[in-house]
């Protein structure tokens, strides 16, 4: 899709360039906060209720970052598409692949789900950096919030000597094990 309008200071190139990468960041919260919805409703255990409510607000988070981007991708003259196909295309990842499990080992996967989403942030951060600094910004102030909220995340993972319970695991299955074994 090429846009035949934009926003005054920016050429249609530039702008098609940006709208594929913000149209990547809309499927990946599109993704993140749904599977942060199977993750609400699939912890168990003792630390059931702590995991279950810390979710729900970053969940409303990640749903405003995707109205925020997609409305950014319609300001710049393209058309952002939120659809669940949409999603399922734009995707390099797999899907969430943790059933019902206990907290510890939920929270061992989504610290390899923030890595991923974060690390593709960083690189859009990269590409608006040299486009567009608006964009830049928005996408800043998100990162920010998301790296806050793994952190939430990884301090259930830390031992007292500053250690992740899942450091170096490569895929959610394996940090999950990795974090069970600590946790
Ligand atoms: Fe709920």
């Amino acid at each position: 899709m090429t846009v035949k309008y934009t926003v005054p200071g920016l050429s249609t190139d530039q702008v098609n360039e940006l709208i594929g990468s913000l149209q990547g960041r809309l499927s990946a919260y599109n993704d993140l906060h749904l599977t942060l919805k199977h993750v609400h409703w699939n912890v168990v255990g003792p630390h059931f209720i702590a995991v279950h409510e810390m979710i729900d607000p970053q969940v409303e988070l990640v749903r405003g970052y995707a109205d925020d981007v997609a409305e950014r991708i319609a300001t710049l003259g393209g058309s952002p598409k939120g659809t669940p196909g949409s999603v399922i295309a734009d995707r390099t990842w797999e899907d969430y692949s943790i059933g019902r499990d206990t907290a510890i080992a939920h929270l061992g996967a989504l610290d390899l789900v923030y890595n991923g989403v974060v690390e593709d942030n960083r690189k859009a951060i990269e590409l608006a950096g040299e486009l567009d600094p608006v964009t830049e910004d928005l996408i800043i102030g998100q990162t920010a919030e998301l790296e806050k909220f793994q952190w939430f995340v990884r301090a259930h993972l830390e031992d007292i000597g500053g250690r992740l319970s899942t450091g170096g695991a490569s895929s959610e299955a394996a940090a999950s094990d990795a974090a069970r074994v600590e946790g």
